[in-house]
């Protein structure tokens, strides 16, 4: 048993959620899970990102104040979220008071050890991204990001000296190779640093709406710095030094790779100035594309009003999870491998809706429940130890759980996958429908429940609510997330004599 730690980015309030957004929270909530499941002490930490001049001109495009703009979206994120059955520990809000007191302690420390200064701010700025750009780092004269223009700003304000901390964040590359994942990310992040850092301006005059500079009350923080900070008011930063202590520096923060410089550079610059140790890993991951471009809100707008074959009707999460269900969705997103970028489509979800939800794990509960209800009465046997299944099961169980601790839930899930079709195979070779009562027919049968059982563990992190619903169905008390993996995985567990319903089909098939 141990701790884990998980945070996504925070979510800026300044539009609605989209699939983009829940791509990297159900990855998150997945993983969640999975150490739940795996007996650790879990904290998984998600929220909104509230601060910034792109929050207050969105606010002020709809008439209305930061704060209560902020209070309708972050809202809007929560609820998006509860429908994804994310199940966080805490939903932080950067305009919560906890917060301001976290940052302000923080950023207080890093200014009284001498990291703070002064000075005139002068370049280019993209409001979208709320990051900074050189000449050099624009695509023909535009965000790199966005393709949209930037803004010449001139402002005078404080500057973190991240030109500091060159050095100090190689030897920390160095002393940890791990901490920055998948290597060609830690490349990236490393090519920043000896790229020349230079110091950042962290404050604005211009701007009321950010948390208050308590040396200077005429400042509040730059959104980013403010930001960041969100990973340490949750665990008590300046308030809970006890609480903190458990779970710093050992977080795990999943990232999208348009983020990787302010988690993989600053972050850690942040950390030592303020005299602590930078978070222990950071996952970073690609992007979802929709015709090769980065899947966005405004995207998916200008196409939809330019093309008609667009088959993704909306963005929104719940277009998409009322059209399949939640786990069907849940368990796509987890089927896009988390490192780099992929395609989406519609036709995809309903190709791999059809092929593993339908065709593979639905039709082997299906066929189970049946040729139970007509050969045993609707009671399920116990499983034969020596089933050729059962060390299929246990070598599932492994890849798994390996596969979740290196936060690839694709090939976890490919793993149990796996075994789902090595058991519909195994009913296909031995026919139980045709055999006759007896130890053979109740050997396979009782093999097959054990495996849905096994199955119903190994898909919990995923499907939460499609994994309950099969063990319901196989006549097991309880739920599979009290149970414990892998003790609760060994071949043996489902005892025979219970129950077996079979229902409506748990995945109808879809017409592609
Ligand atoms: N507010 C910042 C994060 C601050 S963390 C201290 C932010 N917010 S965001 O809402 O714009 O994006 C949050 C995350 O959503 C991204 O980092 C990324 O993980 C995810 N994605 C948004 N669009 C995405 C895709 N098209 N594909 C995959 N993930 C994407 O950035």
């Amino acid at each position: 048993m141990g701790r884990f730690f998980l945070t996504t980015p925070i979510n800026y309030v300044n539009d609605a959620p989209h699939i983009g957004h829940a791509y990297t929270t159900v990855n998150a909530d997945a993983l969640a899970r999975w150490h739940r499941l795996a007996g650790d002490e879990v904290f998984f930490l998600t929220g909104t990102d509230e601060h910034g001049a792109k929050v207050a001109e969105s606010a002020a495009e709809h008439g209305m104040e930061p704060r209560a703009w902020a209070d309708l979206t972050a809202a809007r994120f929560e609820e998006a979220w509860r429908g994804l059955d994310i199940a966080f520990d805490d939903f932080i809000r950067t305009s919560q008071p906890r917060h301001y007191r976290a940052v302000q302690a923080f950023l207080t420390r890093i200014y009284d050890n001498g990291y703070i200064d002064k000075g005139l701010y002068q370049g280019l700025y993209c409001v979208r991204c709320e990051d900074y750009y050189t000449e050099e780092e624009l695509v023909e004269g535009n965000c790199p990001n966005h393709g949209t223009p930037v803004t010449y700003m001139e402002e005078e304000n404080y500057f973190f000296r991240l030109d500091q901390f060159t050095e100090p964040l190689l030897e920390w590359y160095e002393q940890h190779p791990e901490a920055v994942r998948p290597a060609s990310k830690r490349n990236e992040a490393l090519g920043f640093i000896k790229g020349g850092l230079r110091p950042i301006s962290i404050t604005r005059a211009s701007l009321r709406w950010g948390v208050p500079v308590p040396w200077d009350e005429g400042h509040v923080f730059y959104v980013w710095y403010d930001a960041l900070v969100n990973y340490l008011t949750a665990i008590g930063y300046g308030t809970d030094e006890g609480r903190w202590a458990q779970w710093w520096p050992s977080v795990h923060h999943l990232i999208g790779k348009e983020i990787l410089r302010f988690h993989c550079v600053w972050w850690p610059a942040m950390c030592m100035a303020a005299g602590i140790e930078p978070p222990a890993n950071i996952f970073v991951h690609g992007w979802l594309l929709f015709g090769g471009e980065k899947l966005s809100k405004t995207m998916l707008q200008r196409l939809r009003r330019s093309a008609e074959e667009v088959q993704l009707t909306d963005v929104a999460p719940e277009v998409l999870t009322d059209d399949f269900g939640v786990d069907p969705i849940r368990y796509h997103l987890l089927r896009v491998p988390l490192g780099n970028d992929s395609e989406f489509s519609y036709d995809s979800i309903v190709a791999r809706y059809n092929a593993d939800l339908a065709n593979n794990l639905g039709n082997l509960a299906s066929r189970v429940a049946t040729v139970v209800g007509s050969k045993c009465g609707g009671i399920g046997p116990p499983p034969d130890p020596a089933s050729p299944l059962a060390p299929l099961a246990a070598a599932a169980v492994a890849e798994a759980s390996a596969a979740w601790e290196t936060f690839a839930p694709h090939e976890a899930l490919a793993a149990t996958w796996r075994l789902i079709g090595a058991a519909n195979a195994h009913l296909e070779a031995t026919e139980p429908w045709k055999l006759a009562p007896g130890d053979e027919l109740e050997g396979v049968l009782g093999s097959a429940l054990e495996t849905l059982r096994i199955v119903a563990l190994l898909v919990s992190p995923a499907m939460p609510a499609s994994a309950r619903e099969l063990w319901r169905r196989i006549g097991l008390p309880g739920v599979p997330e009290d149970r414990r993996v892998p003790t609760d995985a060994a071949w043996g567990g489902y005892p025979g004599g219970l129950p077996v319903v079979k229902g409506e089909p748990l995945f109808p098939r879809r017409r592609a």
